[in-house]
């Protein structure tokens, strides 16, 4: 299986060691515009496949997508992180430029390809690849619920001092600080209510923790992070490839489901060979669903931002 990722920076090539280092794929190709840098990123990569003892062959171009051809997945985290002084407009301006390009090319060398976008802003990019490419929903996965669920059972586990694998839970609508709903009503320890163990205001911060999850990484690294990301992204392209069928919180294109149309946003799927292979309804409560319809508000007023390229 052969998997590309366009974008050999922090999330790309994280991601390309996870997928290698779990035997995901036996091919990955990272693709950047920076001169040399996919091919530096997957030189060092490659040298430790005999200490690691993985056998994925991993290479680097510089915007040749003819080594991209026949890719049977495709992931996208190329673009650019918001710099000071800069609109949120003008961030999703330039990553939509590059977003819609990026994914157009890739499409005329790897037509089959189930495409994961991770750019930021991710709901807004991936509703755009939805947009521009013209293929069917189940092929284009926005990444985010996998790594504000992980966030949030970090922040479970710790609150709970239990190990975060005994952890169940998941966060749902739009993947950011205000739009993202942690789950905690039904995130559980082994199946017990995490209700049973820690209380409303302990469980309050645990969701507010999780909610600006990404944003304190940011403070903390001074960009944002990438092995969470990085994984997060392997998790969803190892359910694909070896078709788990595992339900990953993912951002899909909506035609109702969840009471909400037009938009992608963040909801339980179960993600396998198909990609999107169908999605989840978890009964929420009118409060759960009155935050997804807010959430689903402030992603439609970014979608916004993309009238002129659409
Ligand atoms: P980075 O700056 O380390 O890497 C981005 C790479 O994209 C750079 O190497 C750059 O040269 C490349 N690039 C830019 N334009 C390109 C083009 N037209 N073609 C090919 N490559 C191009 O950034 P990082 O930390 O890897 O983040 C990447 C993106 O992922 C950002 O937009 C970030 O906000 C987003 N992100 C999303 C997450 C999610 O959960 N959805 C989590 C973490 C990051
Ligand atoms: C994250 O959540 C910024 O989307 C990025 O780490």
């Amino acid at each position: 299986m052969k998997v590309t990722i366009v974008g050999a920076g922090n999330v790309g090539a994280s991601c390309a060691e996870y997928i290698a280092l779990k035997q995901i794929a036996s091919k990955v190709v990272l693709l950047d515009i920076k001169e040399g840098f996919a091919e530096g990123k997957a030189l060092d990569l490659s040298q430790t496949a005999t200490t690691l003892g993985f056998n994925t062959s991993i290479i680097g171009v510089t915007n040749d997508y003819s080594a991209t051809s026949d890719s049977n997945l495709v992931v996208i985290t190329s673009g650019i992180p918001r710099k000071p002084g800069m609109t949120r407009e003008e961030l999703i301006g330039i990553n939509a430029g590059i977003v819609k390009s990026v994914s157009e090319n890739v499409l005329k060398h790897s037509p089959k390809a189930i495409i994961i976008v991770v750019s930021n802003p991710m709901d807004t990019m991936t509703y755009l690849a939805i947009k521009s490419l013209g293929l069917p929903k189940n092929r284009i996965i926005g990444m985010g619920g996998a790594l504000d669920s992980s966030r949030f059972k970090t922040y479970l586990s710790l609150a709970l001092n239990k190990p975060a694998n005994d952890i169940q839970g998941m966060v749902i609508g739009g993947h950011g600080d205000t739009t993202m709903i942690p789950l905690t009503r039904i995130a559980s320890y082994n199946g017990a209510p995490v209700s049973q163990y820690l209380n409303a205001e302990i469980l309050e911060k645990v969701s507010a923790d999780t909610m600006v999850g990404g944003a304190t990484l940011t403070k903390l690294l001074g960009t944002s992070a990438w092995y969470a990301p990085g994984a997060s992204v392997a998790y969803l392209v190892d359910s694909i490839l070896n078709d788990h069928k595992r339900m990953i919180p993912s951002s899909v294109y909506l035609e109702g489901e969840y009471g909400l149309n037009d938009i992608c946003i963040g909801v339980p799927c179960i993600i396998g060979a198909n990609g999107i292979d169908s999605i989840v309804d978890v009964k929420l409560t009118s409060e759960e669903q009155n935050r997804l319809n807010e959430s689903a508000e402030k992603v439609q007023a970014m979608n916004a931002a993309l009238n002129d390229i659409l």
